[in-house]
């Protein structure tokens, strides 16, 4: 094998753009639609499969917010979420913070704790017994008002020592950052960190958004910004972290063709990128997936993985001690990979 397939096997890794929706595999929809008694439009496993042909982000996130369908009680977001952090036992990835969606489960009738329950519970056994340290990051659907991402963050009060952050996700073209200023300003009131998705599909302006109205701390994607020499300067001078996602890019069109992929040029331009599945069982693989990936495309050479990395540990909504122990074992895997 490629000595750095190898390489990014053994190194520890932190996964910081991951929809815990998004990593609802065909097998478990499946499974879960029998347990529930919920009818889904596909007859097997293997037609579901067959669904995720995706020409662009509302292609996709039609398909998603029907699969999220089958979640129902606090023990099918357990399951859901467990069987993610087994991924991450595969691929070595020892730091995880989740997105989730509450208003695609609220709108549905599930409640918020209900879902919130579910996913925290199997990240607390996560860490007790697979040493996989977490995060959780509530996103606020776009395409709804900001009254309903207020109502959303007003039913997060009870969790907020368990949540981290606040993000904006789903359809991006249409509604600017600017659409959630005022719920984005009490979620910083609340000492939550902030992300949003931008530039993905939307232009650089909604980056510019994200910054100067939502005072994101990181962007999710950023692919766009690249358009834009001001924006690159900006956010290398500030080091915003991009959380960048090889495979989605690919399934979503974002890029025509993984060779054309920017993340080289980002890493070039001193941006601070780091690689996420983003919607794992939809677009192909988990995080190793997406850096074999660019390895086979894009030629991507060992220290650049490694700086890749790195960014993903210091990118982590961590306490700094926190983050160099992480950091301390990803410099003691390298040293390891150099010496063999
Ligand atoms: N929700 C889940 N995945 C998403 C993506 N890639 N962009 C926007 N919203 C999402
Ligand atoms: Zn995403």
């Amino acid at each position: 094998m490629d000595s750095r397939k190898t390489l990014i096997a053994n190194l520890p890794k932190a996964e910081l753009h991951m929809h815990i929706e998004g990593s609802l595999e065909p097998e478990l929809m499946f499974s879960l639609a029998q347990r529930n008694g919920v009818e889904l439009p596909y007859a097997s496993v293997e037609e579901i499969r067959q669904a995720y042909r995706f020409d662009c982000l509302q292609d996709f996130l039609d398909v998603y917010y029907q699969g999220m369908s089958v979640l129902q009680t606090e023990r099918d977001f357990f399951d859901l979420t467990w069987a993610y952090l087994e991924h991450c036992r595969t691929d070595n990835v020892t730091h995880v913070e989740i997105f989730f969606d509450p208003q695609g489960h609220t709108d549905r009738g599930i409640p918020f704790a209900t879902a919130f329950e579910g996913i925290a519970s199997a990240l607390e056994k996560g860490e007790a017994e697979l040493g996989i340290s977490s995060r959780i990051i509530m996103c606020f659907l776009r395409h709804l008002d900001e009254e309903s991402a207020f109502e959303t963050l007003r039913q997060a009060e009870p969790f907020l020592d368990r949540i981290a952050g606040v993000g904006l996700d789903s359809s991006e073209k249409g509604h600017p950052p600017t659409k959630f200023q005022r719920v984005f300003e009490r979620a910083r009131e609340l000492g939550l960190k902030i992300v949003a998705h931008a530039g993905e599909e939307g232009p650089p302006g909604y980056v510019w958004e994200a910054l100067d109205a939502l005072g994101v701390h990181r962007i999710d994607h950023g692919n766009r910004a690249l358009e834009d020499e001001a924006l690159v300067a900006r956010i290398v001078a500030e080091q915003i972290p991009l959380t960048v996602c090889p495979q989605s890019n690919l399934r979503l069109a974002v890029v025509k063709d993984m060779a054309d992929h920017p993340i080289r040029k980002m890493l070039a331009l001193g941006i601070k990128a780091t690689v996420n599945s983003d919607d794992p069982a939809y677009f192909g693989g988990y995080v190793n997936d997406n850096f074999n990936a660019l390895v086979d495309a894009l030629d991507l050479p060992e220290d650049e993985i490694i700086t890749l990395v790195r960014n993903s540990f210091e990118a982590a909504f961590l306490p700094e001690e926190v983050k160099q122990q992480h950091l301390a074992r990803l410099e003691a895997a390298v040293e390891q990979h150099a010496t063999h």
